[in-house]
């Protein structure tokens, strides 16, 4: 949640900012900010998107070599100019922008203003600049010092970048709880949130870690804690490619997410499933594998998509390995006291690796002795960090706010652990093991299939662009499934739906059905075909409209719903990643005809930084 983007070197900083912002938005698009260099500070911000800010300052000098740059989701007062980044200290000596949450902000607002401190803004982060100030200036103590010792003061999470009239020649960046990459040109820094604004300039990247301190001039790159002491900065490569987080003639990140599930599912495959496709290795949970396969029980703890990926966790790992498993949502985890044993298994899910209620939790877990896991698509984000051990989905960067393809990679990882679990603990034959191995290896051209119908999922949706309610059905396998269906829509569409299992419908939600409103029903073939039968059978009696996801050559389903979807059949287990793909399609094409803006959904940002 919030984008930081910063530039030192030869080169005019603000196109690169500018470009940097644009790839960071989907982290949040309320304002956007910038501040140059050029023998004086000069500040840029505007209420709304990163093109909002390019038409404000296209009459401005936007000269300078050293610059930052905000994109902000707000937490701390209304989306406006105001409270847009960067936020300047009350003298004009400090500039800052922020990621993350001060929590402490008002004691120490307080005790500013007690010193005749002003504030401009409603945010926190501005009490952070004027708290740098008044240690710089009272304590007459350079710059870099002026941050240690705020930040020492400082309750929350951050990622900074600070700049000081006095000292022109460096940016200032620390981190702790929200990411921050610094990319290595020659003679050039670049710094961001994460490395997609990074990638076209430089693969050499150093992602700091908590607690750190980044003293950045064109020439040299000091590192070193809070407290002062020295850190070897460690360079690592970007595996990350230019052409990944580029649209590539799709006309949504969205879309173009969607299609690609068929090699992302390949690319979490990739040197995991043997050439032989008769066994399955998940490199990063070798040394843990004995341990978690003898584990008494599993507890899965997400967010949002990937709480709903856990659940279908659930019935991968009670079905295929008869581990009893737990789902939680991270934020309640977290504060209601749960009880954790040290030989539970913790199997933590995010795609960003930055969700802080995930990140939270995982503390927790730790301190209670459990294992803790990562399942994470982002390399090098603070989850994989914090976790003992775990597997990347390596889904390739996710950057339509609504998640389509780290879902599906989340999935794929899940039941690869279950099944390999599940033969280790003997629950699977040798012949269960390959068949399932092959029926993992069946699902990508089976969403080639899917997509193929891509006009069909279009037209339906044509037809139900103006609904106000939607109700999602599922059993089993296919519960979490109808439960993410209407979460895709209502994020990107605004119509408010609900996923329900399909027999709690006569339990309540029933009560909602009549001839307006459309039934997502996912009824392909598994051992509760003929229950999901009777649901629709319910639905049409009370005149509600039956949209199903079938599967080829169904013909009873097809005589009693209004519309059907037909998707190739698969191993019951494994159907959720082919499921989910019409439900992707049709809340797009919803989004799309209700003229909604898909890849950055209003109040919503990608990475949730915040609790
Ligand atoms: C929905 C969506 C969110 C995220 C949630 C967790 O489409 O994207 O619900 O799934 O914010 O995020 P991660 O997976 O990054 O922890």
């Amino acid at each position: 949640m919030c984008g930081i983007v910063g530039y030192i070197g030869p080169k005019n900083a603000y196109p690169i900012i500018i470009n940097g912002l644009k790839r960071l938005e989907y982290r949040g698009y309320d304002s956007a900010g910038i501040a140059l260099i050029d023998k004086e500070i000069s500040v840029f911000k505007k209420k709304g998107k990163v093109s909002d800010l390019e038409e404000f300052v296209s009459d401005k000098n936007t000269a300078g070599t050293i610059g930052i740059g905000h994109t902000r989701w707000a937490t701390h007062g209304e989306p406006n100019d105001v409270n847009a980044h960067p936020h300047v200290s009350m003298k004009g000596e400090f500039v800052v922008i922020h990621n993350g949450i001060i929590e402490n902000y008002s004691r120490l607002k307080k005790r500013l203003e007690d010193r005749g401190y002003v504030f401009q803004s409603e945010t926190d982060t501005e009490v952070l600049a004027n708290l740098i100030e008044y240690i710089y200036s009272f304590s007459n103590v350079s710059a870099e010092i002026a941050v240690r010792l705020a930040l020492s003061k400082v309750i929350g999470a951050y990622g900074i970048l600070v700049i000081c009239r006095h000292e022109q020649d460096k940016i200032i960046a620390a981190r702790k709880g929200s990411p921050l990459v610094i990319g290595i040109g020659e003679g050039e820094y670049f710094f961001a949130s994460d490395a997609t604004p990074i990638v076209e300039h430089t693969k050499s990247v150093i992602y700091l870690n908590d607690n750190d301190v980044a003293i950045v001039t064109k020439d040299e790159l000091s590192l070193k804690t809070i407290h002062n002491v020295q850190v070897n900065p460690k360079v690592q490569k970007l595996s990350l490619d230019i052409g990944e987080i580029e649209k590539g003639g799709y006309d949504h990140f969205m879309l173009k997410e969607i299609f690609e599930q068929p090699k992302s599912i390949l690319d979490t495959f990739r040197g995991r499933v043997a050439l032989d496709r008769k066994s399955i290795h998940l490199g990063g949970l070798h040394d843990v594998f004995d341990r978690i396969t003898h584990a008494k029980r599993i507890i899965i703890i997400g967010c949002g998509t990937s709480w709903h990926a856990g659940l279908v966790g659930e019935y991968l790992f009670e079905d295929l390995a008869r581990i009893p498993v737990e789902v939680e949502y991270a934020s309640e985890f977290r504060y209601r006291n749960p009880v954790i044993f040290p030989d539970d298994v913790i199997i933590s899910i995010s795609q960003s690796g930055e969700t802080a209620d995930t990140l939270a939790a995982i503390k927790l877990a730790k301190e209670a002795g459990a294992l803790v896991l990562g399942v994470c698509n982002v390399v090098g984000s603070s989850i994989p960090r914090e976790t003992h051990a775990g597997v990347y989905t390596h889904a390739g960067p996710e950057i339509g706010v609504a998640s389509t393809k780290a879902f599906t990679a989340q999935v794929t990882v899940l039941a690869m652990m279950a099944t390999s679990m599940g033969f280790k603990r003997g629950v699977l034959s040798q012949e269960d093991y390959e068949k399932l191995i092959e029926e993992l290896y069946n699902i990508p051209p089976k969403i080639e299939e899917i997509l193929s119908f891509n006009e069909e999922f279009k037209r339906i949706a044509e037809l139900y662009k103006d609904a106000t309610n939607f109700l999602y059905l599922g059993r089993g396998y296919l519960f979490p499934v109808a439960l993410e269906g209407a979460l895709k829509l209502k994020e990107i569409s605004y119509i408010h739906a609900e996923g329900y299992p399909a027999a709690e419908m006569k339990h309540g939600p029933i009560a909602l059905i009549d001839q307006h409103m459309p039934v997502v029903v996912i009824a392909t073939k598994d051992k509760s075909y003929e229950k999901i039968v009777s649901n629709i059978q319910e639905v049409k009696a009370r005149k509600g409209i039956v949209i199903a996801i079938v599967n080829k050559g169904d013909t009873i389903i097809r005589d009693l719903a209004d519309h059907v979807l037909e998707i190739p059949e698969s191993h019951e287990a494994l159907a959720p990643l082919l499921t989910v793909v019409p439900l992707q399609l049709l809340s797009y094409y919803i989004a799309v005809f209700r003229g909604c803006n898909v890849d950055q959904p209003r109040n919503l940002a990608k990475s949730v930084t915040v609790e």
